[in-house]
Protein backbone atom coordinates (compact mmCIF):
# COMPACT_ATOMS: atom_id res chain seq x y z
CA UNK A 1 0.00 0.00 0.00
CA UNK A 2 1.35 3.44 -0.43
CA UNK A 3 1.80 6.05 2.07
CA UNK A 4 -0.16 8.95 2.41
CA UNK A 5 0.76 12.24 3.89
CA UNK A 6 -0.82 13.01 7.17
CA UNK A 7 -1.23 17.02 5.77
CA UNK A 8 -3.02 15.04 2.71
CA UNK A 9 -5.70 13.62 5.16
CA UNK A 10 -5.83 16.59 7.13
CA UNK A 11 -6.36 19.41 4.53
CA UNK A 12 -9.30 17.59 3.65
CA UNK A 13 -12.41 20.50 4.67
CA UNK A 14 -14.88 17.81 4.60
CA UNK A 15 -13.70 14.63 6.34
CA UNK A 16 -16.76 12.89 5.58
CA UNK A 17 -15.47 12.35 1.96
CA UNK A 18 -12.70 10.34 3.31
CA UNK A 19 -14.48 7.98 6.10
CA UNK A 20 -14.06 4.43 5.12
CA UNK A 21 -11.06 5.00 3.09
CA UNK A 22 -7.86 2.98 4.00
CA UNK A 23 -4.56 4.42 4.29
CA UNK A 24 -1.03 4.02 5.31
CA UNK A 25 0.78 6.43 7.30
CA UNK A 26 4.48 7.04 8.99
CA UNK A 27 5.46 9.17 11.43
CA UNK A 28 6.81 9.61 15.03
CA UNK A 29 4.81 9.22 18.14
CA UNK A 30 3.46 12.32 20.03
CA UNK A 31 1.83 10.46 22.32
CA UNK A 32 0.16 7.42 23.31
CA UNK A 33 -2.37 7.62 26.00
CA UNK A 34 -4.79 5.15 27.68
CA UNK A 35 -3.11 2.10 25.80
CA UNK A 36 -5.30 3.21 23.17
CA UNK A 37 -5.06 6.61 21.37
CA UNK A 38 -1.92 7.17 19.70
CA UNK A 39 -0.85 10.97 18.02
CA UNK A 40 1.29 10.26 15.26
CA UNK A 41 3.10 13.37 12.94
CA UNK A 42 4.97 13.44 9.84
CA UNK A 43 5.88 16.67 9.66
CA UNK A 44 4.09 17.80 6.94
CA UNK A 45 1.83 19.72 9.22
CA UNK A 46 1.42 20.97 12.48
CA UNK A 47 -1.42 18.86 13.51
CA UNK A 48 -0.87 15.55 14.70
CA UNK A 49 -3.86 12.44 13.40
CA UNK A 50 -5.23 10.29 16.02
CA UNK A 51 -4.92 6.17 15.68
CA UNK A 52 -7.12 4.05 17.51
CA UNK A 53 -6.12 0.77 18.71
CA UNK A 54 -7.79 -2.52 20.01
CA UNK A 55 -5.25 -3.31 22.49
CA UNK A 56 -6.07 -6.73 22.80
CA UNK A 57 -5.90 -7.22 19.19
CA UNK A 58 -2.27 -6.46 18.52
CA UNK A 59 1.61 -7.94 20.02
CA UNK A 60 2.44 -6.84 23.57
CA UNK A 61 5.83 -7.48 22.20
CA UNK A 62 5.44 -4.52 19.17
CA UNK A 63 3.10 -2.10 21.57
CA UNK A 64 5.13 -2.05 24.16
CA UNK A 65 7.74 -0.32 21.76
CA UNK A 66 4.68 2.35 20.84
CA UNK A 67 6.90 4.88 23.08
CA UNK A 68 7.03 8.50 22.92
CA UNK A 69 9.39 9.81 20.14
CA UNK A 70 9.11 5.89 18.12
CA UNK A 71 8.74 6.14 14.39
CA UNK A 72 5.87 4.07 13.18
CA UNK A 73 3.93 2.42 10.50
CA UNK A 74 0.67 2.32 10.14
CA UNK A 75 -2.44 0.95 8.52
CA UNK A 76 -5.93 1.33 9.03
CA UNK A 77 -9.21 2.73 7.84
CA UNK A 78 -10.54 6.55 8.12
CA UNK A 79 -13.13 6.82 10.78
CA UNK A 80 -15.72 9.90 12.23
CA UNK A 81 -14.14 10.13 15.85
CA UNK A 82 -16.00 10.57 18.93
CA UNK A 83 -13.47 12.86 20.19
CA UNK A 84 -14.08 16.53 20.42
CA UNK A 85 -10.49 17.31 19.26
CA UNK A 86 -10.25 15.88 15.89
CA UNK A 87 -13.21 14.82 13.36
CA UNK A 88 -11.87 12.00 11.68
CA UNK A 89 -9.41 9.52 12.96
CA UNK A 90 -7.53 5.81 11.57
CA UNK A 91 -8.74 2.86 12.87
CA UNK A 92 -6.04 0.92 12.81
CA UNK A 93 -5.59 -3.16 11.25
CA UNK A 94 -1.82 -3.17 11.13
CA UNK A 95 0.76 -1.54 13.02
CA UNK A 96 4.83 -1.75 13.21
CA UNK A 97 7.35 -0.14 15.12
CA UNK A 98 9.67 1.30 12.15
CA UNK A 99 12.54 2.95 14.97
CA UNK A 100 12.40 2.22 18.66
CA UNK A 101 12.59 4.96 21.11
CA UNK A 102 14.00 4.22 24.84
CA UNK A 103 12.01 5.78 27.30
CA UNK A 104 14.77 6.76 29.54
CA UNK A 105 16.63 8.05 27.25
CA UNK A 106 13.54 10.60 25.52
CA UNK A 107 13.20 11.68 29.27
CA UNK A 108 16.83 13.46 28.51
CA UNK A 109 15.76 14.97 25.45
CA UNK A 110 13.23 17.97 24.40
CA UNK A 111 11.10 15.03 22.85
CA UNK A 112 9.97 14.67 26.29
CA UNK A 113 6.32 16.09 25.92
CA UNK A 114 6.26 19.20 28.57
CA UNK A 115 7.63 22.89 27.58
CA UNK A 116 11.28 23.23 27.48
CA UNK A 117 13.50 26.44 27.04
CA UNK A 118 14.36 28.05 23.93
CA UNK A 119 18.06 27.64 24.88
CA UNK A 120 17.40 23.84 25.53
CA UNK A 121 15.78 23.55 22.70
CA UNK A 122 18.82 24.93 20.64
CA UNK A 123 21.23 22.84 22.21
CA UNK A 124 19.16 19.87 21.13
CA UNK A 125 19.19 21.64 17.48
CA UNK A 126 19.04 17.82 15.81
CA UNK A 127 16.01 17.19 17.18
CA UNK A 128 13.90 20.39 17.74
CA UNK A 129 12.75 19.59 14.08
CA UNK A 130 10.15 17.38 16.56
CA UNK A 131 8.84 19.61 17.98
CA UNK A 132 5.36 21.80 17.15
CA UNK A 133 7.43 25.18 17.45
CA UNK A 134 10.12 24.39 14.91
CA UNK A 135 7.88 22.74 12.83
CA UNK A 136 5.93 25.71 12.41
CA UNK A 137 9.66 28.00 11.78
CA UNK A 138 10.85 25.26 9.24
CA UNK A 139 7.70 24.95 7.05
CA UNK A 140 7.22 28.56 7.06
CA UNK A 141 11.00 29.51 6.08
CA UNK A 142 10.97 27.14 3.43
CA UNK A 143 7.54 28.59 2.00
CA UNK A 144 9.11 32.10 2.23
CA UNK A 145 11.74 30.65 0.31
CA UNK A 146 9.87 29.53 -2.27
CA UNK A 147 7.87 32.77 -2.30
CA UNK A 148 10.74 34.89 -2.63
CA UNK A 149 11.41 32.32 -6.04
CA UNK A 150 8.01 32.70 -6.89
CA UNK A 151 8.18 36.58 -6.62
CA UNK A 152 11.56 37.53 -8.65
CA UNK A 153 10.34 34.30 -11.46
CA UNK A 154 6.92 36.60 -11.62
CA UNK A 155 8.06 39.38 -12.01
CA UNK A 156 11.72 38.13 -15.03
CA UNK A 157 14.26 37.89 -12.61
CA UNK A 158 16.92 35.02 -13.65
CA UNK A 159 18.54 33.45 -10.60
CA UNK A 160 22.13 33.49 -10.48
CA UNK A 161 24.57 31.84 -8.60
CA UNK A 162 27.38 34.01 -7.46
CA UNK A 163 30.90 32.50 -5.88
CA UNK A 164 31.01 31.63 -1.98
CA UNK A 165 34.99 31.39 -2.44
CA UNK A 166 35.44 35.42 -3.68
CA UNK A 167 39.14 37.60 -3.32
CA UNK A 168 36.41 40.57 -3.20
CA UNK A 169 35.11 42.10 0.10
CA UNK A 170 32.46 43.77 -1.58
CA UNK A 171 31.27 45.71 1.91
CA UNK A 172 34.69 46.59 2.66
CA UNK A 173 33.74 45.87 6.44
CA UNK A 174 36.92 43.58 6.54
CA UNK A 175 34.75 41.38 8.86
CA UNK A 176 35.88 38.23 6.21
CA UNK A 177 36.58 34.30 6.92
CA UNK A 178 39.82 33.37 5.20
CA UNK A 179 39.76 30.49 3.16
CA UNK A 180 43.29 28.70 2.80
CA UNK A 181 44.67 25.56 2.10
CA UNK A 182 48.00 26.71 3.20
CA UNK A 183 50.06 24.89 6.42
CA UNK A 184 48.45 27.17 9.03
CA UNK A 185 52.12 26.32 10.90
CA UNK A 186 54.22 26.83 8.81
CA UNK A 187 53.39 28.71 6.04
CA UNK A 188 55.43 29.75 3.08
CA UNK A 189 56.75 33.31 3.76
CA UNK A 190 57.69 35.72 0.93
CA UNK A 191 60.83 37.57 0.60
CA UNK A 192 58.66 40.56 3.12
CA UNK A 193 58.54 37.85 5.79
CA UNK A 194 54.26 38.11 4.85
CA UNK A 195 52.71 34.58 4.42
CA UNK A 196 53.02 33.56 0.25
CA UNK A 197 49.08 33.60 -0.53
CA UNK A 198 51.09 32.74 -4.47
CA UNK A 199 51.52 29.21 -3.30
CA UNK A 200 48.03 28.85 -1.58
CA UNK A 201 45.49 26.80 -3.60
CA UNK A 202 44.21 29.45 -5.65
CA UNK A 203 47.26 31.49 -5.90
CA UNK A 204 45.99 34.22 -3.78
CA UNK A 205 44.12 35.64 -0.55
CA UNK A 206 40.77 34.32 -0.71
CA UNK A 207 37.72 34.36 1.47
CA UNK A 208 34.23 33.19 2.25
CA UNK A 209 31.60 35.72 0.29
CA UNK A 210 30.29 38.61 2.45
CA UNK A 211 27.56 39.29 -0.62
CA UNK A 212 27.27 38.09 -3.60
CA UNK A 213 26.09 42.02 -5.01
CA UNK A 214 29.85 42.93 -7.09
CA UNK A 215 28.79 39.43 -9.55
CA UNK A 216 25.21 39.78 -9.62
CA UNK A 217 25.74 43.38 -11.21
CA UNK A 218 27.89 42.19 -13.72
CA UNK A 219 25.10 39.57 -14.25
CA UNK A 220 22.77 42.28 -14.12
CA UNK A 221 24.19 44.49 -16.75
CA UNK A 222 24.00 42.09 -19.16
CA UNK A 223 20.51 40.02 -18.76
CA UNK A 224 18.94 42.81 -17.21
CA UNK A 225 17.29 41.96 -13.92
CA UNK A 226 18.78 38.71 -11.63
CA UNK A 227 18.97 37.85 -7.91
CA UNK A 228 20.63 35.89 -5.90
CA UNK A 229 20.12 33.32 -3.09
CA UNK A 230 22.97 32.06 -1.11
CA UNK A 231 24.72 31.85 1.98
CA UNK A 232 26.76 34.95 3.07
CA UNK A 233 29.90 34.96 5.98
CA UNK A 234 30.33 37.51 8.49
CA UNK A 235 33.20 37.57 11.35
CA UNK A 236 31.68 40.09 13.19
CA UNK A 237 31.68 39.05 16.52
CA UNK A 238 28.58 40.86 17.48
CA UNK A 239 26.71 38.15 19.64
CA UNK A 240 23.30 39.99 19.55
CA UNK A 241 19.95 38.37 18.78
CA UNK A 242 19.58 39.85 15.13
CA UNK A 243 23.59 38.89 13.93
CA UNK A 244 24.66 35.24 12.01
CA UNK A 245 28.46 34.80 11.29
CA UNK A 246 26.37 32.42 8.44
CA UNK A 247 23.19 33.61 7.21
CA UNK A 248 21.25 33.59 3.90
CA UNK A 249 20.88 36.86 1.77
CA UNK A 250 18.46 37.65 -1.25
CA UNK A 251 20.07 40.25 -3.38
CA UNK A 252 18.18 41.54 -7.00
CA UNK A 253 20.16 43.87 -8.97
CA UNK A 254 18.01 45.48 -11.67
CA UNK A 255 19.48 47.49 -14.81
CA UNK A 256 17.79 51.39 -15.71
CA UNK A 257 16.80 52.05 -12.36
CA UNK A 258 17.32 54.17 -9.91
CA UNK A 259 16.61 54.09 -6.19
CA UNK A 260 13.03 54.68 -6.60
CA UNK A 261 12.32 51.93 -8.57
CA UNK A 262 14.69 50.10 -6.14
CA UNK A 263 12.22 50.95 -3.05
CA UNK A 264 9.51 50.61 -5.26
CA UNK A 265 10.69 46.33 -5.83
CA UNK A 266 11.50 46.20 -2.36
CA UNK A 267 8.08 46.79 -0.72
CA UNK A 268 6.39 44.88 -3.71
CA UNK A 269 8.37 42.34 -2.98
CA UNK A 270 8.14 41.99 1.06
CA UNK A 271 4.37 42.71 0.81
CA UNK A 272 3.99 39.46 -1.45
CA UNK A 273 5.86 37.17 0.68
CA UNK A 274 4.12 37.91 3.59
CA UNK A 275 1.02 37.84 1.74
CA UNK A 276 1.92 34.72 0.55
CA UNK A 277 2.52 33.47 3.92
CA UNK A 278 -0.41 34.65 5.31
CA UNK A 279 -2.49 32.91 2.31
CA UNK A 280 -0.47 29.38 2.34
CA UNK A 281 0.70 28.72 5.87
CA UNK A 282 -1.91 29.96 8.18
CA UNK A 283 -2.42 26.85 10.40
CA UNK A 284 1.49 27.66 11.62
CA UNK A 285 1.20 31.25 11.64
CA UNK A 286 -1.74 31.11 13.65
CA UNK A 287 0.25 28.48 15.96
CA UNK A 288 2.59 30.91 16.43
CA UNK A 289 0.28 33.69 16.92
CA UNK A 290 -1.33 32.02 19.86
CA UNK A 291 1.98 31.26 21.13
CA UNK A 292 3.52 34.70 21.44
CA UNK A 293 -0.08 36.16 22.80
CA UNK A 294 0.18 33.04 25.46
CA UNK A 295 4.29 34.49 25.50
CA UNK A 296 3.22 38.10 26.29
CA UNK A 297 1.38 37.37 28.90
CA UNK A 298 4.38 36.64 31.02
CA UNK A 299 5.53 40.71 30.06
CA UNK A 300 4.67 43.55 31.59
CA UNK A 301 2.00 45.66 29.97
CA UNK A 302 4.59 48.05 27.85
CA UNK A 303 7.02 45.29 26.96
CA UNK A 304 4.01 43.26 24.83
CA UNK A 305 3.70 44.08 21.16
CA UNK A 306 1.23 46.08 20.43
CA UNK A 307 -0.56 43.96 17.32
CA UNK A 308 -0.45 40.01 17.37
CA UNK A 309 1.28 38.36 14.77
CA UNK A 310 -0.96 38.13 12.35
CA UNK A 311 -1.83 42.11 12.68
CA UNK A 312 2.00 42.72 12.31
CA UNK A 313 1.91 41.01 9.12
CA UNK A 314 -1.58 42.05 7.76
CA UNK A 315 -0.15 45.39 8.40
CA UNK A 316 2.40 45.20 6.33
CA UNK A 317 0.82 43.90 3.76
CA UNK A 318 -1.93 46.75 3.44
CA UNK A 319 -0.28 49.69 4.24
CA UNK A 320 2.24 52.18 2.02
CA UNK A 321 5.95 51.75 3.59
CA UNK A 322 6.95 55.38 4.91
CA UNK A 323 9.78 57.08 3.17
CA UNK A 324 12.11 59.56 4.34
CA UNK A 325 15.95 60.36 4.21
CA UNK A 326 18.55 60.22 6.48
CA UNK A 327 18.56 63.75 6.69
CA UNK A 328 15.02 63.90 7.97
CA UNK A 329 15.47 60.67 10.03
CA UNK A 330 18.04 62.78 12.15
CA UNK A 331 15.98 66.01 12.13
CA UNK A 332 12.90 63.98 13.46
CA UNK A 333 15.32 61.71 16.22
CA UNK A 334 16.93 65.64 17.71
CA UNK A 335 13.22 66.64 17.97
CA UNK A 336 12.14 63.39 19.76
CA UNK A 337 11.36 63.32 23.97
CA UNK A 338 14.52 60.49 24.25
CA UNK A 339 16.88 62.45 22.71
CA UNK A 340 15.40 65.28 24.77
CA UNK A 341 15.45 63.70 27.87
CA UNK A 342 18.97 62.02 27.16
CA UNK A 343 17.18 59.19 27.15
CA UNK A 344 19.29 57.24 23.65
CA UNK A 345 22.60 55.60 24.70
CA UNK A 346 24.40 56.70 21.65
CA UNK A 347 24.53 60.51 20.63
CA UNK A 348 22.62 62.17 17.73
CA UNK A 349 24.08 64.08 14.92
CA UNK A 350 24.08 64.12 11.37
CA UNK A 351 26.90 61.83 10.26
CA UNK A 352 26.34 59.11 12.61
CA UNK A 353 25.85 55.54 11.75
CA UNK A 354 22.24 55.07 13.07
CA UNK A 355 22.01 52.84 15.92
CA UNK A 356 19.36 50.38 16.90
CA UNK A 357 17.86 52.64 19.49
CA UNK A 358 17.09 55.31 16.94
CA UNK A 359 16.09 52.53 14.32
CA UNK A 360 13.26 51.56 16.69
CA UNK A 361 12.41 54.68 17.35
CA UNK A 362 11.24 56.00 14.00
CA UNK A 363 9.72 52.59 12.99
CA UNK A 364 8.09 51.63 15.99
CA UNK A 365 7.25 55.35 17.72
CA UNK A 366 7.37 58.10 15.19
CA UNK A 367 6.07 55.97 12.65
CA UNK A 368 4.52 52.41 14.06
CA UNK A 369 5.35 51.10 10.36
CA UNK A 370 7.94 49.64 8.07
CA UNK A 371 10.25 52.88 7.03
CA UNK A 372 12.62 53.25 3.70
CA UNK A 373 15.38 55.70 4.79
CA UNK A 374 17.52 56.53 2.11
CA UNK A 375 20.33 59.35 1.13
CA UNK A 376 22.82 57.97 3.66
CA UNK A 377 26.41 60.16 4.44
CA UNK A 378 28.60 58.97 1.77
CA UNK A 379 31.17 57.88 4.80
CA UNK A 380 29.31 55.37 6.47
CA UNK A 381 28.33 53.66 3.62
CA UNK A 382 30.05 51.19 1.00
CA UNK A 383 32.60 52.43 -1.96
CA UNK A 384 29.82 51.30 -4.44
CA UNK A 385 26.81 53.74 -3.93
CA UNK A 386 26.05 56.30 -6.10
CA UNK A 387 26.91 59.64 -5.37
CA UNK A 388 24.23 62.42 -5.12
CA UNK A 389 24.32 65.46 -6.52
CA UNK A 390 24.93 67.27 -2.88
CA UNK A 391 28.62 65.38 -2.97
CA UNK A 392 27.58 64.27 0.78
CA UNK A 393 25.01 61.74 0.65
CA UNK A 394 25.01 58.63 -1.26
CA UNK A 395 21.73 56.98 -2.64
CA UNK A 396 21.34 54.62 -0.40
CA UNK A 397 18.65 52.90 1.21
CA UNK A 398 17.71 50.55 4.69
CA UNK A 399 14.27 49.08 5.19
CA UNK A 400 13.39 49.49 8.96
CA UNK A 401 11.01 46.53 10.26
CA UNK A 402 9.35 46.64 13.22
CA UNK A 403 11.38 44.62 16.44
CA UNK A 404 13.87 43.82 13.86
CA UNK A 405 15.21 46.87 12.69
CA UNK A 406 17.47 46.80 9.34
CA UNK A 407 15.80 43.82 7.46
CA UNK A 408 16.85 45.16 3.82
CA UNK A 409 19.94 47.05 2.95
CA UNK A 410 20.65 48.40 -1.21
CA UNK A 411 21.32 51.24 -3.15
CA UNK A 412 21.49 52.80 -6.61
CA UNK A 413 25.33 51.82 -7.73
CA UNK A 414 27.63 54.41 -8.55
CA UNK A 415 27.79 53.95 -12.85
CA UNK A 416 29.87 56.41 -13.60
CA UNK A 417 33.54 55.46 -14.04
CA UNK A 418 35.46 58.35 -13.13
CA UNK A 419 33.44 58.71 -10.02
CA UNK A 420 34.02 55.12 -9.38
CA UNK A 421 37.71 55.14 -9.42
CA UNK A 422 37.84 58.35 -7.24
CA UNK A 423 35.95 55.76 -4.96
CA UNK A 424 38.24 53.27 -4.85
CA UNK A 425 41.11 55.50 -4.33
CA UNK A 426 39.08 57.33 -1.02
CA UNK A 427 38.08 53.54 0.57
CA UNK A 428 41.76 52.27 0.03
CA UNK A 429 40.72 49.73 -2.97
CA UNK A 430 43.30 48.82 -5.52
CA UNK A 431 41.58 49.33 -8.98
CA UNK A 432 43.79 45.90 -9.98
CA UNK A 433 41.72 43.99 -7.73
CA UNK A 434 38.65 45.34 -8.85
CA UNK A 435 39.04 45.84 -12.70
CA UNK A 436 36.49 43.20 -13.85
CA UNK A 437 33.92 45.67 -12.11
CA UNK A 438 35.71 48.51 -13.37
CA UNK A 439 35.56 47.17 -16.88
CA UNK A 440 31.59 47.25 -16.71
CA UNK A 441 31.63 50.68 -16.26
CA UNK A 442 33.51 51.11 -19.49
CA UNK A 443 30.83 49.25 -21.82
CA UNK A 444 27.26 50.17 -21.90
CA UNK A 445 26.98 51.84 -18.07
CA UNK A 446 23.90 52.20 -17.10
CA UNK A 447 22.32 53.38 -13.84
CA UNK A 448 21.40 49.78 -11.94
CA UNK A 449 19.74 49.23 -8.32
CA UNK A 450 20.00 46.46 -6.22
CA UNK A 451 19.32 45.15 -2.78
CA UNK A 452 19.45 42.53 -0.01
CA UNK A 453 17.17 41.20 1.87
CA UNK A 454 18.63 38.94 4.68
CA UNK A 455 16.19 35.57 5.02
CA UNK A 456 16.43 35.49 8.79
CA UNK A 457 15.56 38.91 9.29
CA UNK A 458 12.65 38.13 7.41
CA UNK A 459 11.94 34.87 9.01
CA UNK A 460 11.90 36.73 12.38
CA UNK A 461 9.62 39.15 11.09
CA UNK A 462 7.11 36.76 9.52
CA UNK A 463 7.21 33.97 12.79
CA UNK A 464 7.43 36.49 15.73
CA UNK A 465 10.76 34.75 16.75
CA UNK A 466 12.59 36.95 18.94
CA UNK A 467 16.42 34.94 18.73
CA UNK A 468 18.09 35.07 14.80
CA UNK A 469 19.41 31.08 16.33
CA UNK A 470 15.48 29.86 16.47
CA UNK A 471 15.31 30.72 12.98
CA UNK A 472 17.84 28.80 10.78
CA UNK A 473 18.52 24.98 11.50
CA UNK A 474 22.11 25.18 12.49
CA UNK A 475 22.45 28.54 13.87
CA UNK A 476 26.75 29.79 13.25
CA UNK A 477 27.60 32.41 15.91
CA UNK A 478 30.93 33.39 17.62
CA UNK A 479 32.04 30.30 19.22
CA UNK A 480 29.44 28.29 18.14
CA UNK A 481 29.45 26.08 15.63
CA UNK A 482 27.95 22.58 16.57
CA UNK A 483 25.94 20.06 14.52
O1 LIG B 1 23.18 45.91 4.55
P1 LIG B 1 23.99 44.74 4.09
O2 LIG B 1 25.35 44.57 4.65
O3 LIG B 1 24.02 44.88 2.51
C1 LIG B 1 24.79 44.18 1.64
O4 LIG B 1 25.45 43.19 1.90
C2 LIG B 1 24.61 44.65 0.22
N1 LIG B 1 25.71 44.11 -0.59
C3 LIG B 1 23.27 44.24 -0.30
C4 LIG B 1 23.00 44.67 -1.71
O5 LIG B 1 22.80 45.85 -1.94
N2 LIG B 1 22.95 43.74 -2.65
O6 LIG B 1 23.19 43.41 4.36
C5 LIG B 1 21.91 43.22 3.80
C6 LIG B 1 20.98 42.53 4.79
C7 LIG B 1 20.75 43.31 6.07
O7 LIG B 1 19.76 44.28 5.89
C8 LIG B 1 20.29 42.20 7.01
O8 LIG B 1 18.94 41.86 6.78
C9 LIG B 1 21.16 41.04 6.56
O9 LIG B 1 21.56 41.30 5.23
N3 LIG B 1 22.35 40.88 7.41
C10 LIG B 1 22.47 39.95 8.36
N4 LIG B 1 21.63 38.99 8.79
C11 LIG B 1 22.06 38.19 9.79
N5 LIG B 1 23.27 38.28 10.36
C12 LIG B 1 24.16 39.22 9.97
N6 LIG B 1 25.37 39.27 10.53
C13 LIG B 1 23.77 40.11 8.93
N7 LIG B 1 24.38 41.14 8.28
C14 LIG B 1 23.50 41.59 7.37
Amino acid sequence: MKRTIISDILKEHDPKKLEGEKVLIKGWVRAFRSNRFIQINDGSCLATIQAVIEYEKFDEEVLKNITTGSAVSIEGEIVASIGSKQSIEIQTSNIKVIGTANPEDVQKTILQPKKHSLELLREQAHLRFRTNLFGAVFRIRHSISYAIHKYFNDHGFYYINTPIITGSDAEGAGEIFRVSTLDPINPKLNDDGDVDYNEDFFGKNVNLTVSGQLEAELAALGLGKVYTFGPTFRAENSNTSRHLAEFWMIEPEIAFADIHDNMDLTESCLKFICKYILENCFEDVQFLNDREIQEEKQKPQNQRNEMSLIDRLKFVTENPFKRITYTEAIQILLNSKPHKKKKFKFPVEWGIDLQSEHERYLVEKEFKSPVILIDYPSEIKAFYMRQNDDNKTVAAMDVLFPGIGEIVGGSQREERLDILKQKCAEFNIPEEELWWYLDTRKFGSVPHAGFGLGLERLVMFITGMTNIRDVIPFPRTPKNAEF
